[in-house]
């Protein structure tokens, strides 16, 4: 499994592509540009200056290590609900304690796994000596790193969001300004992270000299797939090791949410190589599986290349990109990572989807079992738990990734759960601005 893993990497490199998903769909004019920033990035890769400084600035600034924490309360609420499917003459056997451990990157700082990309493309954007960054952001957390960082390192951040994310996110708007990003809003489309990924594209393509797009997720074309999946591998380095050291052990399951893919292959590619553990991303189930009321790609994989990537995405049978619906910003978006597609068609990583509504009991669920309010994206997989343990009958010692904190869901999960008392909260504070 080892060395097939390695073959794979080594012809991924050569062709720029995961066997027949990835590619580099661009115009002509975005060659260069990506042609410089591969060999910037496989420069960097391999130069102990520029190792030594990420993982520097990845302790000091974003707090990593991020903590690996045993979920004790839910490990046993989930153990008794396994044991009450059991049929009777089951039952008598020796109950099989479910252990459920969760990596917590939203510790990290400005709250979610973003941040460990956005520190590794920072660098290289200096390397190639340029002074901006461009980027999409569809939760806004993304967003938020990348503010952040530029103002670390003094470089200017424009940052485009759809206007329906930039609504329903707008605590991450505001603080992305207050870092000093220049915030634009995208009305075009559907409004939403496709969208934003469209402009912020055109306008690098404008100013290639000085700008460098920094991409928060692990799609794109080529080299953006690969380096953003390894940037975000640290997650699935330190969780491997954590996880050794907690059960002695590896686990027979890992969880992630999936929107375009980095938090799931960071968290998963450290693994790919143990055949023992099995990878389970979940995907947004929205509010029904019908088209344009979830972001499930996986139902039905349709290939196709949009935004300089081949992969699967939701389309109709014109092959046009069709909307996606889900509760969480950051999973509402068609595509999904090329990496994750040829796991997916060779068998090494399944998929599911949570509901919208699954999405919210997960909230509820760890704040309440474990004091962690999670961001609703991650809370998918918490939400999926009930049905995965019953999917995998076998795993006792199942990995969560939670990818980010859910501060910025305030004014969703509010409304949601909470609808009286925050429409109280909101009349007030209407009131106090007048
Ligand atoms: C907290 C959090 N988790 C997950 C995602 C989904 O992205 P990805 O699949 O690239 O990890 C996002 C995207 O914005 C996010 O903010």
């Amino acid at each position: 499994m080892k060395k097939k893993t390695e073959v794979f990497r080594r012809n991924y490199l050569k062709k720029r592509c995961f066997g027949e998903f990835g590619g580099r769909y661009v115009p002509e004019l975005l060659i260069q540009a990506l042609d410089d920033l591969e060999a910037c990035y496989l420069q960097a890769k391999t130069d102990s200056h520029f190792q030594r400084e990420l993982k520097s600035v990845l302790q000091s600034y974003g707090g990593r290590p991020t903590p690996l924490l045993f979920a004790k309360n839910l490990s046993e609420e989930l153990t008794e609900l396994r044991e009450s499917r059991k049929s009777s003459a089951l039952r008598k056997q020796r109950k099989q304690p479910l252990k459920i451990y969760i990596k917590n990157e939203g510790i990290l700082h400005t709250g979610a796994h973003k941040l460990n990309n956005v520190l590794g493309q920072a660098l290289l954007c200096m390397r190639m000596g340029k002074r901006e960054l461009v980027a999409e952001t569809g939760a806004g957390q993304h967003g938020l790193a990348v503010a952040s960082v530029a103002a670390k390192f003094k470089l200017a951040a424009k940052i485009f969001m759809g206007e329906e994310d930039y609504f329903r996110q707008y605590p991450n708007v505001y603080a992305m300004k207050n870092l000093g990003a220049k915030v634009i809003m995208v009305s075009d489309g559907t409004r939403r992270l496709k969208d934003a990924v469209n402009a912020a594209m055109k306008y690098w393509i404008e100013n290639l000299k000085t700008t460098h797009y920094l991409l928060g997720s692990a799609l794109g074309p080529f080299p953006y797939p690969l380096l953003v999946r390894d940037f975000q591998s640290v997650i699935g380095v330190e969780a491997k090791k954590q996880l050794k050291q907690a059960e002695g052990r590896l686990p027979d399951l890992l969880c992630a949410c999936v929107g375009g893919g980095s938090n799931s292959l960071g968290f998963f590619t450290p693994f790919l190589s143990d055949a023992k553990v099995a990878m389970l991303g979940i995907e947004a189930g929205g509010k029904s599986m019908k088209l344009g009321e979830h972001a499930s790609r996986m139902k039905e994989p349709k290939l196709g290349i949009v935004q300089g990537y081949k992969s699967y995405f939701i389309q109709n049978a014109d092959g046009q990109v069709q909307p996606t619906h889900s509760i969480s910003a950051g999973l509402d978006y068609p595509g999904i990572a090329p990496e994750l597609a040829y796991l997916h068609q060779q068998g090494r990583v399944k998929f599911l989807s949570a509901s919208d509504k699954e999405a919210l009991e997960g909230f509820r669920k760890l704040s309440e079992k474990e004091g962690i309010s999670p961001a609703l994206e991650c809370a998918h997989v918490i939400g999926k738990l009930p049905v995965i343990i019953q999917r995998y009958p076998e795993a006792s010692f199942i990995c969560v990734n939670i990818s980010g904190r859910g501060d910025k869901d305030i004014f969703i999960t509010a409304k949601h759960l909470d609808k009286d008392a925050w429409r109280e909260f909101l009349k007030r504070e209407l009131r106090s601005l007048r």
